[in-house]
């Protein structure tokens, strides 16, 4: 079957052309997750395992996908999650995914590890740009960079805590991939029969992570240097020293989500990387509920890791999360179709997260909840009140 961008209906349209148009070793390193990646394949099969509750007759003619999370008005509960090397999929990826970030009002997460610059991002993105701190070489290395997204006109930042040490991708070991390339035998091959994406990136100069000058010995990027010392005190530090809104992202432990409020974030981002990290983490939709109720209903929670529709989207909004980020999709449909690719897919998670409201007989997403669920945890509960979560109390 052959397919376009504007034939891409799901995610998995957009995967399968993603894996005929890019090199294997780019698509392999999109795709690829920790060990012999069971927990990534569990993060989405989790998802199956939940069910939704239709309610009938409560007229949802009007109905509204808009979502307020800290302060800012979205279009969708629905941003782009930071990954770096984005360009690497397609020239420009980072544009087209301001563009379409633009085009639906949605927020865009820019990585530490990102192949444009923070100052780019901000011009092409505006306040829709959010900025993801990796703690670097050495804790004022990590305030610097802060620093020059604020000097940028960003108001929030997401500081990832979940990469002490990247992970074995087996994968890119096998591969060969390496930040920047190198040019094995293999890549060559593996470039020479992809000759579309070989021209264009070819044409466009070859990506690179643009964040790090690489002449000063405190910015230079190592794609596998240690961020093993990153500690609370850090986040202490950080959160007395940036200014605006501060996510914590990569939490799956209801403590430490208590922790990472105590010492003054915004929000709490429950993500397990998309099983990038760690091959045999639980499954990132059993966690919400456990650190819903850690937290309070208060905390806003952003969520992601698994989420491959907009049936995805509702299922987590419902188990307890406040928005929702999308990874890999995003980088499918770029590496399928380019801007056209993604703005394809996120049309169809708008209109997937708009029907599956009115099968619910739910008008607006703050009306998501516990109630939305089958069974319903407690028939009538309101949406702060923690659901239990279900398919962990099903298996015990
Ligand atoms: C190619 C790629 C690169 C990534 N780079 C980063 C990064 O630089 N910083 C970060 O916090 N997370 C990074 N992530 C993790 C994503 O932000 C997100 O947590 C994950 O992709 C969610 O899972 P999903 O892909 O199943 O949606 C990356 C993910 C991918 C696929």
């Amino acid at each position: 079957m052959v397919l376009s961008a504007d034939q891409i209906y799901s995610t998995e349209d957009a995967r399968r052309l993603a894996q005929r148009r890019l090199p294997r070793l780019i698509f392999d390193f999109i795709e690829g997750a920790a060990g012999r990646e069971i927990g990534a394949t569990r993060n989405q099969s989790q998802f199956d395992t939940i069910m939704l509750q239709p309610r009938v007759m409560e007229d949802v003619a009007e109905r509204s996908t808009a979502t307020g999370l800290l302060g800012q008005q979205f279009g969708l509960p629905v941003g782009i999650a930071p990954m770096g090397m984005c360009n690497l999929v397609c020239p420009d990826a980072d544009r087209h995914i301001a563009e379409v970030a633009k085009a639906f009002d949605i927020p865009v997460c820019l990585s530490s590890a990102a192949s444009s610059t923070i100052e780019n991002m901000g011009d092409w993105a505006g306040p829709l740009a959010w900025f993801q701190l990796y703690f670097g070489q050495s804790a004022e290395a990590s305030l610097m960079m802060a620093d020059r997204a604020r000097d940028a006109g960003y108001e929030t930042l997401v500081l990832t805590v979940d990469v002490p040490q990247v992970s074995r991708r087996i994968r890119d070991l096998r591969n060969g991939f390496t930040m920047p390339f190198s040019m094995t035998p293999h890549a060559f091959w593996d470039f020479a029969t992809h000759p579309r994406w070989s021209l264009s990136t070819l044409r466009n100069g070859a990506p690179s992570p643009k964040n790090f000058t690489g002449t000063d010995g405190a910015n230079t990027f190592d794609r596998g240097a240690s961020r093993a010392g990153a500690n609370w005190d850090f986040l202490r530090t950080l959160r007395d020293n940036w200014p605006g809104t501060l996510i914590v992202k990569g939490v799956t432990s209801g403590e430490d989500a208590r922790q990472v409020c105590r010492l003054g974030a915004d929000a709490v981002y429950v993500s397990n990387h998309g099983g990038r990290q760690l091959d045999s983490v639980p499954p990132a939709i059993d966690l919400l509920a456990i650190i819903r109720e850690a937290v309070g209903p208060d905390v806003p929670l952003l969520f992601d890791s698994g989420v491959r529709s907009g049936e995805d989207v509702v299922k987590a909004l419902a188990l307890g999360a406040d928005f929702v980020m999308i990874g890999r999709p995003a980088l499918y449909a770029l590496g399928a179709g380019g801007a056209p690719g993604l703005m394809q897919l996120l049309t169809c998670f708008a209109e997937d997260i708009s029907v599956v409201l009115a099968q619910l007989g739910v008008r607006s997403i703050a009306d998501l909840g516990p109630r939305s669920l089958f069974p319903s945890p407690v028939a009538d509960q309101t949406r702060r009140q923690a659901p239990t979560p279900l398919h962990i109390a099903a298996k015990t």
